[in-house]
């Protein structure tokens, strides 16, 4: 088994500029054969992570296991642990061949016949068969990326780590790529970490996402739970293209048991019983409220309690839907429509969003107070109405 578990891990980098706290008290656990992406902003401590499990980094504080064996203090190359980088860190001199073999030649005492049986069968795998004799230098970004992915898998490790491994190749051969390792890890079944700082890279290619702000575990867990229901405000902004559209609000209870939130922008918004009581425990009446672009709606018929009237600022038309930004809170507030749905810019327009779409964070500490799906809000069933909602 190779589990690989994280018990608070802190990296610490000392420097003549100070004391960087780059990693704190991590605690994680990695199922074996599980995809795990790290997501997060540039600095935030992906690759002091991935390099403290390869070992390329001491570990300041804490313990990283794989299976039972605490590696802290084992070296690099007796680790069971192959790492794939950004700029593929290939010999120039050397062929494809020899790149893929030189860590088996110097690291085990294999024979050449099965150094050989594994760089074949490692190319047959990335499809750079061909590409063997050849030199780096005449490879083109894809196909050296290939050959580093085979380098990784001809050492038959427990755990692949990749670090931004398709930052260097443009939009479509990215989306390619995804794909193909996507396919390898359910081919090879081998315990993968992969950090990039693109969630939609993360969301689409790993069973689990570890998302990281300043060295701090933000959330760990699978693309939909992060998504439906981020655990703070930095995931919900983190997570999910164009970003959630964020509110600061105050909320008040209504006469007939109904809540309102008096939102930023100069709106209001009713919320039913169900959710003003859950509110009500809460021990503030300050909240940020958050709504993604493709849970609002320009809808004219829309209820004045549950919506907004302001006017369209910017149409971005990007094929399948548009993207269409109000004038509502810095300009920056954003409905996901159809295509047909193509307002003028300047255009007054009625945008509304369901209760059950809505995220409520704590406006001090941005940890989550309630996700609207989650009250027992009936919303499928339009036969049983929900208490309170008009
Ligand atoms: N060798 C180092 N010496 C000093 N500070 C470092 C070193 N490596 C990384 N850091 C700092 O640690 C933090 C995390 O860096 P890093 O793990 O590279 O982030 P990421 O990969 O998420 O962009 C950053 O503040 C970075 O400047
Ligand atoms: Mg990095």
């Amino acid at each position: 088994m190779s589990d690989l578990e994280f018990d608070e891990v802190t990296k610490v980098f000392d420097d003549s500029e100070g004391t960087i706290v780059a990693v704190e008290e991590l605690d994680l656990h990695i199922d074996d054969g599980e995809f795990v992406a790290f997501v997060g902003p540039s600095g935030c401590g992906k690759s002091t992570t991935l390099r403290m499990v390869a070992g390329l980094e001491t570990i300041t504080d804490g313990e990283i296991r794989l299976g039972d064996k605490v590696i802290n203090d084992v070296s690099p190359k007796d680790r069971d642990i192959a790492m794939v980088f950004q700029d593929y860190a290939l010999y120039p001199h050397k062929t494809v061949r020899e790149n893929m073999g030189y860590g088996l030649r110097i690291g085990t005492d294999l024979g050449d016949e099965e150094i050989n049986r594994r760089i074949e069968e490692a190319a047959e795998m990335m499809g750079i068969e061909s590409l063997l004799n050849k030199k780096p230098g005449s490879l083109s970004g894809g196909q050296q990326q290939r050959v580093a992915t085979g380098r990784a898998i001809v050492q038959e490790p427990s755990v692949f780590l990749f670090d931004e491994p398709l930052s260097n190749l443009d939009a479509k051969l990215r989306k390619h790529m995804r794909t193909e390792l996507s396919r390898l890890h359910s081919e090879l079944e081998i315990t993968t970490i992969y950090v990039t700082h693109d969630q939609e890279e993360a969301m689409t290619m790993a069973d689990k996402i570890v998302i990281l702000d300043q060295g701090k575990l933000q959330q760990m867990g699978p693309p939909k739970k992060v998504y439906y229901e981020p655990a703070n405000r930095f995931v919900a902004d983190f997570i999910g293209s164009p970003s959630m559209n964020f509110f600061d609000t105050r909320f008040r209870r209504d006469g007939d048991g109904s809540g309102i939130f008096e939102c930023e922008g100069g709106f209001e918004y009713r919320v039913s019983e169900q959710m003003a009581d859950d509110l009500e425990t809460a021990d503030s009446t300050e909240f940020e409220i958050g709504i993604r672009p493709e849970n609002m709606r320009i809808d004219s018929n829309a209820p004045s309690e549950k919506s907004v009237e302001t006017t369209v600022d910017v149409v971005e038309v990007v094929g399948s839907n548009n993207f269409i930004y109000l004038d509502l809170v810095d300009e920056e507030t954003c409905v996901r429509t159809p295509s047909e749905i193509e307002p003028e810019e300047g255009e007054t327009v009625t945008v509304t969003f369901d209760e059950e779409d809505l995220h409520v964070f704590d406006r001090q500490s941005g940890n989550t107070i309630l996700h609207g799906h989650e009250q027992g809000l009936s919303t499928t069933d339009e036969s049983s109405p929900v208490q309170g909602q008009i």
